[in-house]
């Protein structure tokens, strides 16, 4: 189903690429994707395993991130990839940053989860929220965006087989961490996307109902 889903949705990609606006509007055309919307769940960062993306499907994943709608085109986000010996060397970092910010000194066993955090899973990568001083162009659109690029992300290596989930944790708030990532004073972390092969299928969790979340204007 993945193998199938996948070649759909690269088909469909290739395809609506020279699509006229009449077959843009093709419903068929696009079923896979809308399937894929329906069905997407994020997965446990431990449940992902080898192997991750390659290269040019990591180019095709971050091309398809960017492409996500931005006021006054400021590209108000940009991302750090983590793949490899990069994933234990910046836990180094982020058990550092825990023995510096706990109140009570951390135990071995929180150490060692600290320094296997980004090993969870074959590739993270951070989405960092930069916010561009623009008249007309509010922070909080500049958030939505960055918000919007993590969620193409995940729905970009969704597409191409990967299981994903999108995580802050701690880290993301993390005086240290910030100094890792060698973030400006505008800059914020907007999610760390943990991306890989799925090991486990998670259950479906409970989703709100449409009831309770849209209403008609005006209200009767
Ligand atoms: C900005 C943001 C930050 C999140 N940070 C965490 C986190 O730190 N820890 C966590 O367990 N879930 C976190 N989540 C939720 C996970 O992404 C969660 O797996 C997800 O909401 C499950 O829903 P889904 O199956 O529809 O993707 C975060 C979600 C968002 C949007």
């Amino acid at each position: 189903m993945q193998a199938g889903l996948r070649g759909l949705y690269q088909i469909a990609i290739c395809a609506s690429e020279t699509l006229s606006p009449t077959s843009w509007n093709s419903q068929s055309m696009h079923q896979a994707t809308l399937d894929l919307l329906a069905r997407r769940r994020s997965v446990k960062a431990d449940t992902l395993v080898e192997p991750g993306p390659d290269a040019s499907q990591l180019e095709r994943i971050l091309t398809i991130a960017a492409r996500v709608p931005d006021h006054k085109k400021l590209v108000p986000w940009r991302f750090v990839v983590f793949a490899g010996d990069a994933r234990a060397a910046f836990g180094e970092k982020i058990a550092a940053a825990c023995q510096a910010e706990e109140k009570e000194p951390p135990s071995q066993f929180r150490l060692d989860t600290e320094r296997k955090r980004f090993s969870r899973a074959p590739l993270v990568v951070a989405v960092i929220s930069r916010i561009v001083a623009k008249p007309g162009a509010p922070e909080w659109e500049q958030i939505l965006s960055a918000g919007a690029a993590c969620f193409n992300l995940c729905v970009a290596a969704n597409a191409s087989g990967f299981g994903t989930t999108w995580l802050t944790e701690w880290i993301a708030y993390s005086p240290a961490i910030r100094t890792a990532l060698g973030l400006a004073d505008t800059e914020r972390v907007a999610g760390f996307v943990y991306i890989g092969t799925r090991s486990a299928t998670p259950e479906d969790r409970e989703r709100p109902h449409l009831a309770d979340i849209v209403t008609h204007w005006p209200s009767a």
